[in-house]
């Protein structure tokens, strides 16, 4: 579903973030990126959404190379992406019911069907019965599972989370990685990136990258 050949990414010629990256990730899998900061995790998701482009190497998703894609391309390859990235903040004039329906409204579903499903997303997240609050009103961690019910609300195949525990207490991050897992455990693919090693799960598979580049596990 997703794969990294010899992927190198520079931003400038003194900026090495990603080094000859091979990878593969299956259909299904959930996996953690974890390395500490500027190790290249979120250079490495960014390119999975073709948000960043390779310098050298492909970076293959849904059969597509990213390297290669055409801008009018883009929009149907986010489609089936979920993205969780901290750029992407919360409206906060805006309630939480409103925030989870923008993703169906501007791929032109109806009122009706955008707020069933926004209401159905909420549920899947534990948020139901703050559908009409605003994020500000919410816990951190709550403001982080409104993010992945606004990600997962197009039904997407993959999920990419850049870091979504960060900032949280441990109690909050269970419950948002909780909420990811719900999602891989009905057939989702999962990345989730972290720079706090607490946080991997034991039980998943976990890449680390330092400076750019793999390491192999001990
Ligand atoms: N837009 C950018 N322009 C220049 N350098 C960047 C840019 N984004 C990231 N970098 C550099 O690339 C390296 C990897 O960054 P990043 O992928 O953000 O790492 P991480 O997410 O693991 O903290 C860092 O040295 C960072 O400074
Ligand atoms: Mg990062």
């Amino acid at each position: 579903m997703i794969e990294f050949r010899n992927v190198s990414k520079q931003y400038s010629p003194d900026a090495m973030a990603l080094r000859d990256i091979s990878l593969t990730v299956e259909k299904g899998e959930l996996v953690f990126l974890a390395g500490p900061s500027g190790a290249g995790k979120s250079t490495l998701l960014k390119m999975i959404a073709a948000i960043e482009r390779p310098t050298a190497g492909h970076v293959i998703v849904n059969g597509q190379d990213i390297a290669r894609i055409k801008p009018a391309a883009v929009p149907f390859l986010r489609r089936n992406l979920g993205l969780i990235f901290q750029q992407q903040r919360l409206l906060n004039d805006r309630t939480i019911l409103a925030n989870v329906m923008l993703p169906l409204l501007v791929t032109g579903a109806s009122h009706h069907q955008a707020e069933q499903r926004a209401r159905a997303a909420l549920d899947k997240v534990g948020l139901a019965d703050r559908a009409s609050s605003h994020p500000l009103a919410l816990s951190g961690g709550e403001q982080q599972r409104v993010s992945i019910a606004r990600a997962i609300v197009n039904r997407p195949q993959v999920i990419l989370a850049d870091e979504p525990t960060a900032n949280l207490d441990r109690a909050s991050a269970n419950k948002v990685l909780d909420a990811l897992k719900a999602f891989h455990s009905v057939g989702v693919t999962c990345l989730i990136s972290s720079h706090d090693e607490q946080m991997l799960d034991a039980a998943a598979r976990v890449i680390h990258l330092n400076q750019g580049q793999l390491e192999v596990a001990a």
